[in-house]
């Protein structure tokens, strides 16, 4: 195997998340929960590491929020970069910046990477025709141009993306192009810009990847190499939008950077400002290695396109890993902002206080490292009460209690060990090597699983060693014993730092420890006799049916509104003539019985008033009414429709009713009363 590099510091970025709307559940399981473990991981070890993040604040989405909701793209960034920095501060991701894409060190940093690579001669200026509004006198994004998708005929498609079938588009290729600004037909000019040629970069990129890093992720690995099997194209590297950095050349007005030329260097531009100094080691130094974090949809961004920029530019390092995750889907349907389908951090902090260590440990015990993967409440809950409040918090708290009841919570003494002790503590001694293999290779939930393992350990040792039954007859036993659980309990505390940094906190208090050391990981002489442990605090508390239901049912709100939001009538049906329609006999008729019919959860039997000797009608509609509501109502029915029996019933017609763009059936009858048995028509 090829020797491993050795480094002397690690830089680690993560995606910076558009500012268009909060973080989610999605965003946090793919890159912050593991960027924050791992980074974690590494000060535990008392490595050299920064992390960097923050606001990606440039970008069509952005001026597209702006202009629905009436305000600026600056207001729209002010007030997400906001709600993004405080709730991820708020679940403990340790940033040492977080910065944003429109401050004035990043302006400057993209600009300059810009002006290098032009004076280097390192793009290609091209003409091509892009979709102009005239009247709005405005260049028109993909984005901003709506049309009828050619490949299923939907009218809503954008001109990057047909949102129905989920083809990418052209928007040249739009059947009927519009303007989503004006609603004008847009007319196609003239328009120039610059290229990076990455045909060029794509032998160097080929050996750098598919050669040198075979290591990385396979998820990772595949679509580089399916990219480069597929032959790289130059990509246009500005825009012409008002929003966004100036094109720092002469006779590029109107023109600033594509948001995915000048985010990437956002990571540079935000490590400028946390070590204004120093900073150029971490991204220049050959022993530096650097890590990015991001969701599999920015792979490609990251693993072929920046590096070629920094190719060009001469003078960084490129990536040595870039550990992208898949998707999370949240109660098995794709999280989506513009659907509202998603658990928002910020709302999660506020109906959860106390509680970030619980969605870190579920988001990253359910991470998508190597397929997309499904948040729900349920497992939420279930983990929640069954793993951390069952196991880990079972045992840290028996720990503490006991000592406090038999030793006034002065740490005892181990005295002779029994075997039963050594494969105990046999168990958990490679703990550190196993935890630490799994950390390095970005293994996080298999890692957080180590981490759980020795929390059963220790609470099969207490649950099979009994010392509480052993107080009345055999107290040195007692004090090896606990001596044994609380060194445990010590090692959880290191171990469950990187993952549930909050509670290991808690739990550092309890037993006086000042800090985690990593190197201690495995043994059992982290904590000394003598040394007092505090009153227990509950690390964890269960979570009831209740509080679940709150959110499942908000999810189930969410999900009707869309519906009803995304209606759109049938077509027209072929047309009929009046002869055709008089064939059908439609009457008012009054309710005067209605029941349930028995083994058939969908039907009611009416009984109704047609103004002759009256009829029983059997209905579909039991899900949407209670039968005695309807007792004494009017409701049409057709009269001369065909006799059918349902469950053994004679159903004499049909009663009429409109269904809802979610199911829902809704009976129909006359405005007004009339006398039953009268036709409508
Ligand atoms: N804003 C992008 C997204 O959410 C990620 C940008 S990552 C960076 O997909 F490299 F450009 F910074
Ligand atoms: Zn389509």
């Amino acid at each position: 195997m090829e020797e491993k590099k050795k480094y002397a510091r690690t830089l680690v970025t993560t995606a910076l998340p558009y500012a268009n709307g909060p973080v989610h559940i999605g965003h946090l399981a793919g890159v912050y929960v593991p960027a924050d473990i791992y980074v974690r991981y590494l000060r535990l070890k008392g490595e050299d590491v920064i992390m960097i993040g923050g606001s990606d604040e440039h970008g069509v989405p952005i001026t597209i929020k702006a202009q629905k909701e009436g305000v600026t793209p600056q207001d729209i960034v002010d007030r997400y970069h906001k709600i993004i920095k405080d709730s991820m501060e708020g679940l403990g991701i340790s940033f040492d910046i977080y910065g944003r894409t429109t401050s004035k060190t990043h302006r400057a940093t993209a600009s300059e990477f810009f002006k290098k690579l032009y004076d280097k001669g390192e793009f290609i200026e091209k003409t091509s025709k892009q979709f102009y509004d005239e009247e709005a006198d405005q260049w028109l994004a993909d984005r901003y141009i709506t049309g009828t998708c050619p490949h299923c005929g939907n009218d809503g498609a954008y001109g990057d993306q047909c949102e129905a079938c989920g083809t990418s588009l052209n928007a040249i290729d739009l059947i009927n192009p519009r303007s989503a600004i004006t609603g004008n037909v847009p007319v196609l000019k003239d328009t120039k810009h610059w290229y990076m040629p990455l045909d060029k970069w794509e032998p160097r990129l080929r050996q750098w990847i598919l050669e040198d890093h075979k290591e990385w992720k396979t998820n990772v690995y595949g679509q580089c190499k399916s990219w480069l099997d597929a032959g790289l194209q130059p990509r246009a590297v500005t825009r012409d939008l008002d929003w966004g950095i100036p094109v720092p050349i002469e006779g590029a007005d109107g023109k600033v950077l594509y948001v995915w030329f000048d985010a990437p260097i956002g990571y540079i531009s935000n490590t400028i400002d946390l070590l204004p100094d120093t900073w150029e080691k971490y991204w220049k130094a050959p022993d530096t290695r650097i890590i990015h974090f991001i969701g599999k949809d920015n792979i490609v961004f990251h693993c072929l396109i920046f590096p070629a920029m920094l190719m060009a530019e001469g003078s960084y390092q490129l990536p040595d890993n870039v550990p992208a995750n898949e998707f999370l889907n949240l109660e098995d349907d794709k999280i989506s902002t513009s659907r509202n389908w998603a658990v928002w951090l910020h709302e999660y902090l506020e109906d959860f206080p106390g509680k970030q260590d619980v969605l870190r440990y579920v988001l990253t015990a359910n991470a998508p490292e190597a397929k997309d993967n499904n948040f729900t409440w349920k497992d939420f809950q279930d983990r929640n009460n069954n793993e951390l409040v069952a196991i880990l918090g079972n045992f840290v708290n028996r720990a503490i209690v006991l000592t406090n009841k038999y030793f006034d919570g002065v740490i005892p003494e181990a005295h002779e060990l029994t075997d039963y002790d050594r494969q105990t503590i046999e168990e958990f001694k490679g703990v550190k090597d196993e935890l630490g293999k799994a950390l390095d290779t970005f293994h996080f939930r298999a890692a957080l699983s180590e981490a759980m393992k020795l929390a059963r350990i220790g609470n099969k040792y207490l649950a099979d060693t009994e010392p509480w039954k052993l107080a009345k007859t055999d107290m040195a036993r007692v004090e090896t014993i606990m001596n044994i659980a609380l060194q445990i309990t010590a090692n959880l505390a290191i171990a469950f730092e990187p993952f549930l940094p909050f509670s290991a906190e808690k739990l550092r208090k309890m037993i006086n420890l000042e800090n985690a050391d990593w190197n201690k990981l495995g043994s059992i002489d982290i904590l000394n006799a003598g040394d007092r442990v505090e009153t227990p605090v509950l690390l964890f508390e269960k979570i009831d049916d209740e509080t679940i239901k709150a959110q499942t049912d908000r999810l189930e709100r969410i999900k009707q509104e869309n519906i009803l939001k995304n209606f759109t009538p049938k077509a027209v049906a072929p047309t009929v003539s009046f002869d055709d329609f008089q064939k059908l006999d439609i009457r008012v008729g009054k309710v005067l019985a209605c029941e349930k019919v028995k083994k058939a959860d969908k039907l009611l039997k009416f009984t109704i008033d047609d103004g002759m000797k009256g009829r029983t009608i059997v209905s579909g509609i039991a899900k949407f009414y209670q039968p005695e509501d309807l007792v004494g109502k009017e409701v049409c029915f057709i009269a001369n429709f065909a006799p059918r029996t349902l469950k053994g019933i004679e159903s004499q017609g049909m009663i009429l009713s409109a269904e809802d763009a979610d199911g829902r059936l809704v009976v129909i009858g006359p405005h007004g009363e009339v006398r039953p048995g009268v036709q409508v028509g």
